[in-house]
C-alpha cells in the first residue's frame, strides 16, 4: 500500500502546487456511469487488437542504438576495480603500474575523485532514485564485497581492463555481518516500505490459529536473486561545461537526471538523461555507482566516458532481490473458511537502502479471514544494497502464501481452487475499500476449464509415465494497480494530420511505445501511422517511471489530459465559423482526423480545416495527467490464476515443466500481442525463480560466488514449455483506458504453482527455492 500512500501524498502536493490550474477529475470519470468512455467511443478498433512492436524492425536490424553504442568523439573507456572484503578500510593502494600502462588516461580512487553528494534514496522525494544513499568513492571505507574502489579510463576497453588488473589494493578488514543467522541474532526491526511499517494486525490471529479445527504452520525460504537483463548496465557520458549528458539504460530518465544533478550540485536542467532503448529492466535499471563514477571521471579527465559493466560487474554493484524467510500459518473451519491468516518473517537489507522485500503486499488483499497478522522484519547485513526486482514482494510472497494454501487444501481434503474461491473477499479485507474490478473467480473458472484441471491426480505421487511422475498445481497471482503522479504528455498536431506525442517514458522491450501510439491514435482519431512517439529523454516534461507496472496507465492518463487540452485549444482556433461553434470541450471528441460533437456526428470539422482557417501549421499542448485519486477510493489490483503441469524424473529428481497456463484478470488488454508477451515473459522469469535462480552468497565473506550466466542459471528455450495465456478482458471502470498493469503479475504465483505441481507429482513438499533435484531425491 505504501507506494499508493506515497502516490496519494505526492498527488495532493501536485494538486496544490505545480498543477494548481488543474481541476481534479472525479475518480470515476474515466468511464462515467460504468459505460464506455464517450471520448473514446470513436475507435478505429486499435485497442484490443494485435499490434506488432513499432521498435521491432529497428531492433532486428541492429538499428536501435543502445547506451553502450553511442559514438562520441574523443571517447574514453572505463573499467572498475571491486573490493574483495565486506567491510573495513582501504589500507594500501598502489596505482603506479596502472597509471603507466598503455593508453591510460586516468586512474580515479577516493584520493582524487571529485566531491559529490550522496544519492537520495528512491521514495524520499518525487525525483530521488538512488537504490542506496551511501556516498560514492568519497573515502576509504568499504561497505560491501564488490564495492568499486578504483576506476580506470583508457583509450580502449582492453587497455582499461588491463590497467585495472594492475591496481594493488590492501584492506584492513573490520567486523562484518555476512551470515543471515548472525544478522538475525543481532536483532530485527519492523520493515518500513516507503516510510510505512510493513505490518497489519486484525484480531488475535495466533489465538484463532490455536483454536482452529484445521491449521498449518510452515516456514518457506527464498534465496537472493540477481538481475540479469539481456543488456548489462552501461552509460556513455559527456560534460559540456557544467552541463552533463548521460546516454543511459534506465527506467527513470527524469528522476535520474534530478538525482544526478543533486549529486554534482548543479541544477536539474543541467543534466539530461537520454535512454531510447533499454534491453530489459525489471527494477534494476536505475541509478547505481557506475553512472556516478563515470560522470565524475569524465569531469576529472575532461573527456567523454563509456562505462559498460561486464556481467560480473552487474553482480558486484547492481543490487538484486534479497533473501526471505517467511512463515505462513492458516487456521480454517472444516468447510475451508479462514479463521486466521498469519504471514510474517524476515528479510536481509543493508544499512543504506530502502528495499525490505515486502512479501506481505499480495497477502493484504488476497483472501478474507477472521483475523490477520502480517509483518516483515528486517535484519542488517554487509552486502550490496538490494533493490526492486519484478513484483518485489508479491513474487516471493505468493510462493509462501500460495504453497501454504495448497498444504491446507491437502489437510482439509478440499480442492485447492475451491478452497481459494471459498475465501474470496467481497471487499478489501484490510482497508475495507471496495475492489475497483476483481474477477479472479472468473479467471479461476476459465483457467480450470482450459487447463483440464479435472484431470489432476487426486492422490499425490499416483501418476507415473515411465520414469516421470506427473502432477498439476495451481496458485493465485496478484499485483497492485499503481499510477504514480507527475506524468505529462505533449502533443504537437500538424495541419496535415500528423501528431507527435512526447512522454518522458521508457521502452524496455515490453511494447510501451507501441501501446502509447495506439492510445494516442484512438484519442486523436488518427491512423497509427500518423502518430510519432518521442520518449526516453529527461527534457520531455513530466516524470514517468517504468516501474510498478504503472507506466502505461500513467502515459494513458497524460495523453488523455493532453488530448482534452488539445480539444480546448482547437475549439478556440475554430472560432465562430466552425460547425463546432459554441460547443464546450466536454461535448467534443476526436474522430477521423478532426473534432466531432460526441452525441451528434454531423457537427464536425477536420484538423486540417481548423488549422487552415486559423493559418496555423501546428498546435502544441502539454498537460499533466490527473492526480491518481482512483487509488484512494478503491482497492485496485491485477489478478491471475496460474496452472502448471510438472513432470519429475523419479530417477534423477529433475523437474521439467510440461505446460503452463496463466488465466489473468487485469482489466482491458490494450495490445493483445505485447500483453501476451509480457505475461509469458513474467511466467518464464517465475519458472527460473521456481527451479533455478539463486545468487550464491558466501556467508564467510559476503562474496557473490556465481557472478556469471554460466553459474547463475536462468531458463533457456529448452526449459520453457508451451505457455498458454488467457484473460477476462473486463475493463476496470475506474482506470484510464480500463486497463490494469501487466508487467509484473506474470512472475507472481508461478513458483507456488510449480511447487504445488511438484508436490502433486511426487508427494514431496519443497519449501525452499529453487526446487533443485537434490531436494527431490
Ligand atoms: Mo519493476 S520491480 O517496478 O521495474
Amino acid at each position: 500500500m505504501s507506494i499508493v500512500d506515497t502516490a496519494k501524498s505526492a498527488a495532493q502536493g501536485v494538486v496544490q502546487g505545480v498543477m494548481s490550474k488543474l481541476v481534479p477529475l472525479a475518480p470515476d470519470s474515466w468511464i462515467p456511469g460504468g459505460t464506455p468512455d464517450p471520448l473514446i467511443r470513436h475507435q478505429h478498433g486499435l485497442i484490443g487488437t494485435e499490434v506488432s512492436r513499432l521498435d521491432g524492425p529497428l531492433k532486428v536490424r541492429g538499428a536501435a542504438r543502445f547506451a553502450a553504442e553511442v559514438p562520441l568523439d574523443n571517447l574514453t573507456y572505463a573499467a572498475l576495480v571491486f573490493s574483495t572484503i565486506a567491510r573495513g578500510r582501504i589500507a594500501t593502494l598502489d596505482t603506479t603500474a596502472a597509471e603507466a600502462a598503455p593508453g591510460v588516461v586516468l586512474v580515479m580512487t577516493h584520493r582524487n575523485a571529485p566531491q559529490m553528494n550522496a544519492p537520495a534514496l528512491f521514495g524520499t522525494s518525487a525525483t530521488a532514485c538512488g537504490a542506496s544513499n551511501l556516498p560514492v568513492m568519497q573515502d576509504d571505507s568499504i561497505h560491501w564485497n564488490g564495492q568499486p574502489v578504483a576506476l580506470v579510463l583508457a583509450e580502449t576497453q582492453d587497455q582499461a581492463d588491463h590497467a585495472a588488473s594492475l591496481i594493488a589494493v590492501g584492506y584492513a578488514a573490520e567486523p562484518s555481518v555476512t551470515a543471515f543467522a548472525d544478522a538475525k541474532a543481532k536483532g530485527k526491526e519492523r520493515g518500513l516500505f516507503f516510510g510505512q511499517p510493513l505490518e497489519n494486525i486484525v484480531g488475535d490471529a495466533e489465538a484463532a490459529l490455536a483454536k482452529a479445527p484445521h491449521s498449518i504452520d510452515r516456514t518457506y525460504r527464498t534465496p537472493r536473486h540477481a538481475h540479469n537483463a539481456i543488456e548489462p548496465h552501461a552509460a556513455t557520458i559527456a560534460w559540456d561545461g557544467d552541463t552533463l549528458l548521460l546516454h543511459d539504460t534506465t527506467q527513470m530518465v527524469s528522476s535520474e537526471a534530478a538525482t544526478v544533478a543533486d549529486i554534482f550540485g548543479i541544477a536539474a536542467d543541467q543534466v539530461r538523461v537520454i535512454s531510447p532503448y533499454v534491453g530489459g529492466g525489471f527494477g534494476a535499471k536505475g541509478l547505481w555507482d557506475h553512472q556516478i563514477l563515470g560522470a565524475a571521471a569524465a569531469r576529472v579527465a575532461g573527456r567523454p566516458v563509456r562505462i559498460a559493466l561486464s556481467r560480473e560487474g552487474v553482480y558486484r554493484i547492481v543490487g538484486g532481490r534479497t533473501l526471505t524467510e517467511q512463515r505462513v500459518a492458516l487456521g480454517a473451519e472444516p468447510d475451508g473458511r479462514f479463521t486466521a491468516l498469519i504471514h510474517d518473517g524476515t528479510v536481509a537489507m543493508t544499512p543504506h537502502n530502502n528495499m525490505p522485500e515486502p512479501f506481505i503486499l499480495g497477502t493484504r488483499s488476497g483472501y478474507a479471514a477472521d483475523s490477520f497478522k502480517l509483518s516483515v522484519d528486517t535484519v542488517t547485513m554487509n552486502m550490496m544494497a538490494n533493490t526492486f526486482m519484478r513484483a518485489p514482494g508479491e513474487s516471493v510472497g505468493t510462493f509462501a502464501l500460495e504453497s501454504a494454501i495448497d498444504e491446507l487444501a491437502d489437510e482439509l481434503g478440499i480442492d485447492p481452487i475451491a478452497l481459494r474461491i471459498r475465501n474470496e473477499p467481497t471487499k478489501d479485507p484490510l482497508s475495507g475499500l471496495p475492489f475497483s474490478s476483481r474477477h479472479l473467480v472468473a479467471a479461476w473458472r476459465a483457467g480450470a476449464e482450459r487447463f483440464g484441471w479435472d484431470a489432476r491426480p487426486a492422490v499425490p505421487g499416483s501418476r507415473r509415465e515411465g520414469e516421470w511422475l506427473v502432477g498439476f498445481g495451481c496458485a493465485a497471482a496478484t499485483y497492485p494497480y499503481y499510477r504514480m503522479p507527475g506524468a505529462a504528455a505533449r502533443i504537437t498536431l500538424t495541419r496535415d494530420g500528423e501528431a507527435l506525442i512526447e512522454v518522458a517514458a521508457h521502452e524496455m522491450g515490453m511494447g510501451t511505445t507501441t501501446t502509447t501510439a495506439m492510445v494516442a491514435a484512438e484519442r486523436l482519431g488518427l491512423p497509427i501511422e500518423r502518430i510519432t512517439v518521442r520518449y526516453g529523454d529527461s527534457i520531455i516534461p513530466g516524470t514517468i517511471m517504468a516501474g510498478g507496472s504503472q507506466q502505461t496507465a500513467a502515459i494513458g492518463a497524460a495523453v488523455i489530459a493532453a488530448h482534452r487540452a488539445l480539444v480546448a485549444e482547437l475549439l478556440k482556433l475554430a472560432g465562430n465559423d466552425s460547425p463546432l461553434a459554441g460547443l464546450s470541450p466536454d461535448e467534443v471528441g476526436s474522430e477521423d482526423g478532426g473534432l466531432t460533437r460526441i452525441d451528434d456526428a454531423t457537427r464536425r470539422e477536420s484538423y486540417a480545416s481548423i488549422l487552415g482557417r486559423a493559418q496555423r501549421d501546428t498546435v502544441v499542448v502539454a498537460e499533466q495527467a490527473s492526480p491518481p485519486l482512483e487509488q484512494m477510493h478503491w482497492s485496485m489490483h491485477s489478478y491471475g490464476a496460474m496452472f502448471c503441469e510438472a513432470r519429475v524424473n523419479a530417477v534423477t529428481g529433475e523437474t521439467r515443466i510440461a505446460r503452463f497456463l496463466g488465466s489473468f484478470d487485469t482489466g482491458r488488454i490494450l495490445n493483445h500481442k505485447t500483453a501476451r508477451s509480457q505475461f509469458r515473459g513474467g511466467i518464464i522469469m517465475g519458472l527460473g525463480m521456481a527451479l533455478m535462480e539463486e545468487t550464491q552468497f558466501d556467508e564467510r565473506n559476503g562474496r557473490i560466488m556465481n557472478p556469471s550466466l554460466a553459474e547463475y542459471h536462468l531458463p533457456v528455450h529448452a526449459d520453457v514449455p508451451d505457455i498458454d495465456v488467457i484473460w477476462t478482458d473486463i475493463a476496470d471502470p475506474h482506470t484510464p483506458m480500463g486497463a490494469h498493469g501487466i508487467g509484473e503479475i506474470g512472475i507472481t504465483g508461478v513458483a507456488a504453482a510449480v511447487a504445488n505441481a511438484v508436490h502433486n507429482a511426487t508427494g514431496r513438499r519443497v519449501r525452499d527455492l529453487p526446487i533443485t533435484l537434490d531436494k527431490l531425491l
